[in-house]
């Protein structure tokens, strides 16, 4: 069965570029992206992890550590890393877990058999503080993904855990967001100072709440 939204992202301990980790330990407190690519030394997973290496201080900002994986040994992994630092003009210091005996990739579906039956697909998971995963992504091999829509989830997440509010398609930081259902619109008119739009009764929008 594969890992869904609310469920327990599991602990593992892993041989990784940084060193052998504890899943739990590495992550702290902060919020986590484990991500999967499907092989070292392929063009597009050296862009995507490139992109991930030079989004370092966004991800930061947000209390976010990434991780990145594949089946790969530690020393393919190395040698890897030079040619990603060389030709993305960045430098990847977070930990690439070799996976070798696929404890990670088995844990997380990240194997898809009728995809590949040897390699991960480009899944992703973002964890949050209470271990939980609360996105999940797949791609195939051919496509690389968006870190800036990972990040935009992300900031979404973010404040959506702290008010009473969710964020329509294509929102961006600094844009209104929606009033949830559960919050009666008398309610929202006391909870959100800044004011409420009513379009529909089930439609009601409110300036960011915690931007000025
Ligand atoms: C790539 O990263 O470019 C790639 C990896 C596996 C299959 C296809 C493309």
């Amino acid at each position: 069965m594969s890992l869904r939204l609310g469920d327990i992202a599991p602990n593992f301990k892993a041989k990784t570029t940084e060193g052998e980790i504890d899943f739990y330990e590495y992550l702290g407190d902060s919020w986590g992206v484990l991500f999967s690519h499907p092989a070292d030394y392929t063009p597009v997973c050296t862009t995507e992890l490139g992109k991930t290496a030079l989004l370092k201080n966004e991800f930061a900002a947000r209390n976010v550590k990434v991780l990145a994986v594949s089946v790969d040994p530690l020393d393919k992994h190395m040698g890897w890393r030079n040619d990603i630092n060389e030709t993305q003009n960045c430098t990847v210091d977070f930990p690439i877990i070799a996976d070798e005996d696929k404890t990670v990739a088995n844990l997380y579906g990240m194997i898809h058999p009728n995809a590949s039956e040897t390699f991960t697909v480009r899944s992703l998971f973002v964890i949050g503080p209470d271990k939980k995963v609360k996105l999940t992504l797949t791609y195939p091999a051919s496509t690389g993904r968006n870190f800036h829509e990972v990040l935009r989830v992300i900031d979404s997440l973010q404040l959506t855990a702290k008010y009473s509010v969710a964020t329509p398609a294509d929102w961006q930081q600094g844009e209104d967001v929606i009033v949830v259902p559960a919050v009666s619109t008398e309610d929202a008119m006391k909870k959100f100072e800044k004011g409420v739009k009513i379009i529909k009764p089930y439609l009601r929008y409110t300036p960011q709440p915690d931007i000025d």
